[in-house]
């Protein structure tokens, strides 16, 4: 029997969904994006040869894999060419095994250049968006004035609708926000280059799964960002412009929401997150330190470093919530080695009472103060280990800890960046 699994983050991002997506395709005939855009960077690690993916599905390592690219991400030409190429210099050809929907909105330069005039405006308010045009190329979408990636194929047709964007956008762009206009010529130069790229790309992602599921070939569905990243149920306004629930691996590539047969929810065994927002459990001592330096918590897309707490049951229990989480999965566990005492946040307190419902808005979860349980830490190395006898007895109680409290069973366990340092109890796809 064939399945489909949605494989996403519930946490802020990074939760390492790539290197979890890369192994589990292993029975895969698919693996699509649906959300999301070059705004992600998904770490592979196979024999120790790393390979950081944006917009490419975390398939493309597996020959038999197709990888898809749905209607629900925003995809920005240029970008996509770079990590093609890249992965063609690496030996691999990405192409032919690519499918990408005429329906995705098109990022342009003028998309990236507002990205980062608003960042610059809002000055101590800024996001900490990737400034790769996401938003507002999602927002052109969501106006009907975006260009979706299939209107390429008629260049001629395409200038015209782009002029109109470009006016609009640099209208904005000169007198909203005094910076230079993009200029039309160089776009135009650029759609030519697009159009004959990506063209042999291009093909109906809905019929290409429904022939998979006529096949009964198994689907995984691969998330980026993450749940407190959702545009509607994240910590808005510091969330990305895409639904990044499970709900979106459904209407981001055409199925319908009956085909998932598991959404397994990927976790750090603490938290980070990069840019701006709110972030009860976030450290600033030694011990935040520590877990960014272990975890080399810094950016796959932007460098940036990433800002690092305690695992918060709080919001992952809401995230497995709205995503009906069925499994977990934690990953960096090794990352807490050596820590004596490990705190998980299980409550939040504001103003002296602790709180029975989530605060929904960016500015009261600023103010919340986390209700910590401790648990011991472990001083043995878990690195690398991949049966779960081998593992310390801390450490076990420690995964158990949180399965208990967010009610769903922890079914894999990452301890490494290799594709190897890996504990699957429960493979999704196994019939
Ligand atoms: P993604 O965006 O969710 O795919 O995650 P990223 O690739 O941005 O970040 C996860 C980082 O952690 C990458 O550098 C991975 O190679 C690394 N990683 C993944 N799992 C583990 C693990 O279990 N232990 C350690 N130490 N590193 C891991
Ligand atoms: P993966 O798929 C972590 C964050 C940015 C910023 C906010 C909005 O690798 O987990 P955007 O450019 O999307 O408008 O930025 O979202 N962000 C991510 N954080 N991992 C990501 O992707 C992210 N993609 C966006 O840092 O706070
Ligand atoms: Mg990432």
């Amino acid at each position: 029997m064939s399945k489909n699994v949605v494989v996403l983050g519930i946490q802020w991002g990074d939760e390492g969904k790539g290197k979890i997506v890369d192994l589990l395709t292993d029975r895969c005939r698919a693996v699509v994006r649906f959300q999301g855009g070059h705004n992600a960077g998904h770490t592979l690690v196979i024999d120790g040869e790393k390979t950081v993916l944006h917009l490419v599905p975390s398939g493309i390592l597996r020959p038999q894999v197709q990888c898809m690219i749905g209607n629900g991400v925003v995809v920005a030409p240029d970008a996509l060419i770079k990590e093609l190429e890249a992965l063609e210099q690496a030996g691999e050809s990405p192409r032919r095994r690519l499918t990408i929907s005429p329906n995705c909105p098109v990022i342009l330069p003028s998309h990236v250049a507002l990205d980062q005039a608003r960042e610059r405006a809002r000055g101590s308010k800024a996001i900490g968006t990737t400034g790769r045009g996401i938003g507002p190329a999602y927002e052109d979408k969501v106006a009907r004035r975006g260009i979706r990636i299939g209107e390429l194929s008629e260049p001629e047709l395409c200038k015209e609708r782009i002029q109109e964007l470009l006016d609009y956008h640099n209208f904005l762009l000169e007198r909203r926000f005094g910076e230079p206009a993009t200029d039309p010529e160089s776009v135009f130069e650029a759609v030519e280059r697009w159009a004959s790229e990506i063209q042999p790309m291009l093909g109906d992602v809905v019929t290409a799964l429904g022939a998979i599921a006529g096949a009964s070939g198994n689907v995984l569905f691969e998330g980026a960002q993450g749940t407190l990243l959702d545009i509607d149920q994240g910590t808005y306004p510091f969330v990305t412009s895409s639904n990044t629930t499970a709900g979106a691996a459904a209407c981001g590539s055409g199925v319908g929401p009956l085909v998932f047969d598991d959404v397994v929810g990927v976790v750090k065994a603490y938290t980070t997150r990069v840019g701006g927002g709110p972030f009860p459990t976030e450290l600033h001592d030694g011990i935040g330190a520590r877990l960014a330096e272990r975890g080399h918590e810094f950016g796959a897309t932007t460098g940036r470093p990433r800002r690092c707490g305690w695992f918060d049951a709080v919001l992952t229990q809401r995230a497995c919530q709205l995503n009906s989480v069925s499994s977990l999965c934690v990953t960096k566990l090794d990352v807490l080695d050596g820590v004596s005492e490990l705190a998980i946040c299980v409550g939040y307190r504001l103003g002296g009472t602790v709180l029975d419902e989530l605060p929904w808005d960016a500015r009261a979860l600023e103010k919340v103060e986390p209700v910590y349980e401790t648990l011991p830490g472990w001083q043995q190395s878990t690195e690398g280990i991949q049966t779960v006898k081998k593992l310390p007895d801390k450490a076990r109680r420690y995964l158990d800890r949180l399965s208990e409290l967010l009610q769903v069973p922890v079914e894999i366990i990452s301890t490494g960046p290799d594709r190897n340092a890996t504990m699957v109890l429960r493979d999704p796809f196994a019939p």
